[in-house]
This record gives structure tokens, sequence and C-alpha cells, in this order.
């Protein structure tokens, strides 16, 4: 059998995956996630400091082969990207763009506006109290239009504003500095920032759960709301954090209609499906803690039984076929992370945990999943 040189160092690792990981079957997984991915949507990664700086080589070799988008999952954060007042660290991001720039990738940019991995600063007036709404509205805006004009032309979309809504009631999350100080007219003004320092940037409102309908009720109303206002927006991100039985897929499926039919792309831009309970009195505990008491928070530690793994593989093929049923409404689908080793929820909701989220496994090699999604996407219409 012959394969283009190109696909040579991905059929190795396969092959050699094989000989270690008999689940895994070798011809399937010797096609490139992006190649089964053409004509149905963009394929990506969340990539981490190490893989973008080159120190992960295994993960960047399999970033290299399977995937045509990339985004920081940490290093544009506010938090990361202006630490300070009037200092901002290009150094990673930087490094991120000229990774995507040298091998043509579609790169978005994660995220702008958004209550966590924000420093206190930025919401204080030199009293120690709220910023008044003067202050901080020029604090966003100037902190877009440097980061966004920054990379104008390079980085293709921009995540504007993440997780403005409450899960409960679809409304603002006025708890959030954000929001309390700003409101909507916040986000108003962030996306209008972002389409002025990169006017032909996509920008995008992103969102987790949004297959609860109350939610996606709330998010409906406000990017109809942003664009109502004469503002660009061009899709809603949808993050995909999954579990192996939840949400439905009936509810992912219809979450995906609501907003195609409102006129918005969709992408999915977290995706990820955990393999562990999600018990929400031990949140934020490290595992070693809680243990003893409740080893079932942590079964899968010495590897994941082959009944589990094949669960994972139908899970994410009947994922990936609902994100295909519809060709032109979901764009892309952005993994949260490359490996199972480097993923976050290692350490959430407790940490230190086992978990097997991803379709790359600890040793960097395929998992059955990744075949099953693509014999589910070799079976669903293409654009
Ligand atoms: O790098 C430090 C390390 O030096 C330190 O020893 C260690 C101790 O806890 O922390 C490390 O930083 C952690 C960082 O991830 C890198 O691993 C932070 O504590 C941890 O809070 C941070 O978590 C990130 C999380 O956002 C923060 O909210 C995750 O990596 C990142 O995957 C996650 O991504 C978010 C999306 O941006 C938005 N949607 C939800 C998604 C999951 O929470």
């Amino acid at each position: 059998m012959k394969f283009p040189s190109r696909l040579l160092p991905f059929v190795f690792l396969s092959l050699l995956g094989c000989q270690t990981q008999t689940a895994t079957p070798p011809l399937a997984t010797a096609i490139p996630l992006k190649e089964a991915t053409r004509g149905h949507f963009l394929v990506g990664a969340a990539i981490n400091a190490a893989q973008i700086t080159g120190k992960d080589r295994a993960g960047v070799a399999l970033i290299d082969t399977h995937f045509d988008t990339i985004t920081p999952e940490n290093d544009m954060k506010w938090q990361h990207i202006h630490p300070e007042l009037g200092r901002y660290n290009f150094r990673v991001p930087d490094k991120f763009v000229e990774f995507g720039r040298s091998r043509g990738m579609w790169m978005v940019g994660h995220t702008l506006m958004w209550h966590s991995q924000t420093p206190d600063w930025v919401f204080k007036g030199e009293d120690g109290k709220d910023a008044s709404r003067e202050v901080l509205l020029a604090r966003l805006t100037d902190h877009i239009r440097t980061v966004v004009g920054r990379y104008r032309g390079k980085v293709k979309g921009w995540d504007v504003v993440n997780e403005a809504i409450r899960d409960e009631d679809g409304l603002l999350r006025t708890e959030k500095p954000w929001y309390r100080i700003l409101g909507e007219e916040g986000i108003f003004a962030a996306f209008a920032a972002a389409h002025e320092a990169d006017p032909d940037a996509e920008l995008y409102y992103n969102e987790y759960a949004l297959e609860n309908p109350v939610k996606r009720a709330g998010v409906l109303k406000l990017v109809q709301a942003i664009r109502a206002r004469g503002l660009r927006i061009d899709g809603v991100g949808s993050q995909g954090h999954y579990g192996l039985d939840w949400p439905e897929l009936s509810e992912i499926d219809d979450s995906i209609k609501d907003f195609a039919q409102a006129g918005f792309k969709v992408m999915y831009t977290e995706l990820d499906v955990t393999v562990l309970p999600r018990p929400t009195n031990y949140f934020g505990a490290e595992i070693s803690k809680v243990f003893a008491q409740a080893p079932e928070l942590d079964s899968f530690r010495d590897g994941l039984p082959a009944e589990k793994q094949a669960e994972l593989a139908k899970r994410y093929a009947d994922c990936f076929a609902v994100f295909a049923k519809y060709p032109g409404a979901v764009t892309r689908v952005t993994l949260w992370g490359v490996t199972d080793r480097t993923s976050w929820l290692n350490n959430w909701p407790i940490r230190g945990r086992t978990d097997y989220p991803m379709l790359f496994d600890r040793q960097d090699r395929a998992k059955p999943a990744v075949a099953a999604v693509i014999e589910a996407l070799q079976a669903a219409p293409q654009r």
C-alpha cells in the first residue's frame, strides 16, 4: 500500500500504536482527521504553551497531522497577555501566531472578554472600589484594539465574549463585574472594538451548555441584540464539554437548528468527553485527599477498560454525526486539547484525576474514537 509522503509520519505512529494497543484499527486511522472532515467543517485543537513553543514534540506532530485550525488554550487570555495595567506580554501569543501562520492554519483568538482569568486590577478604580463605567469601558476597548490589532489579518476569528449568560435563567451574569458595571453595553462595545481593529476577522460569542433550552434562549436573544445593533457577529461558539451520556444527542441537534435558523454559524469550540463523574460536593478537591472515601471518583487510574473505550468512541462518533448532519451550518469543530495527558479535565472539577476525554491517549496514540469519527463522517452528507 502506498501513502503520500506527508502522511508517512502518521502512518508510522499509527502502526506503532497498533503494536501496543490492539483496539486501534490501523487502516482507518491512517487518514488524518482533517482529511476526513474536509467537505464538512474545519477541525481543530486548543493548544498549550508547551505545544506552541515546540517542547511537546509529540503533541506538535499530532497537531500537524490532524488539525487545520488552532486556538490558544490559555495564552491569549487577559491574565496572560495583559497582566498589569499598561503591560502586555506577547511572547507566547506571537509564537502561537507564527506556529499557525507557518503551517497555513486558521487561527482563532481566545478570548477578549471573560469573567475568568482576568486580573482584579481591570475592575478596580484608584480607590480600590469598582472602576467607573467610563474607566472599565476604556480598558476593555483599549485591550481589544491592542490585541486584535496586533494580529490583524493573521488571527481569522475571535471569541470576543465568553460565557456572559447564566445557566439557570438565561440572563446576563450581572453578579460578575463586567456586567454589573457595564451591562449589555459592554458586550456591544467589545464587538465594535474588535471589528474596528480587524474588519476582516470573524467575530463569535462563545458559551457552554447551549443544549439547555433556557440558557440557549438567553444566548439567542443576546446574539440577536448584537446583530440588531448593526454590529458584526458571525457565529456562536458552542463549547461542547460533554459526558458519555449527557447531553442528549437530540439536545445538541436542537441547539444547532436554533442558531442556524437564526442565521448564525455554529462552531463546536471546546469539544471533549469526560468519562468521570462530576459530584458537586468535591468541587476543587485534590483527589489524593478524597480517594480513600470515594474511589469511584477516579476509577480508571490504571487504564480505561475496553468497554469504556468503546463507549467513548461511540459517543464521539455520534456527536460528529450530529455536527455533520446539517451541511454548512457547523463550520468548525475544535477539540479542547490534543491528548489525554494534557487535558484540563484531569484537574477539574477535582484536581489530579486520570480522565480520558480526548481523541489521543497519554502515549499520543489515536484512540478507537478517531476511527469511529472518521467512519461517521464518511457516512454523513457533505456541503
Ligand atoms: O501553569 C500553572 C502552573 O504553573 C501551576 O503549578 C498550576 C497550579 O494549579 O496551575 C497552572 O495553571 C493552570 C492553567 O490552567 C494551566 O494548566 C491554572 O491553575 C488553571 O486554572 C488553568 O485552567 C484553565 C481554565 O480554562 C481556567 O479557567 C484550563 O487550562 C483551560 O483549559 C480552561 O479553558 C476554559 C476556556 O478558556 C473557556 N471555556 C471553559 C474552558 C474550561 O474551563
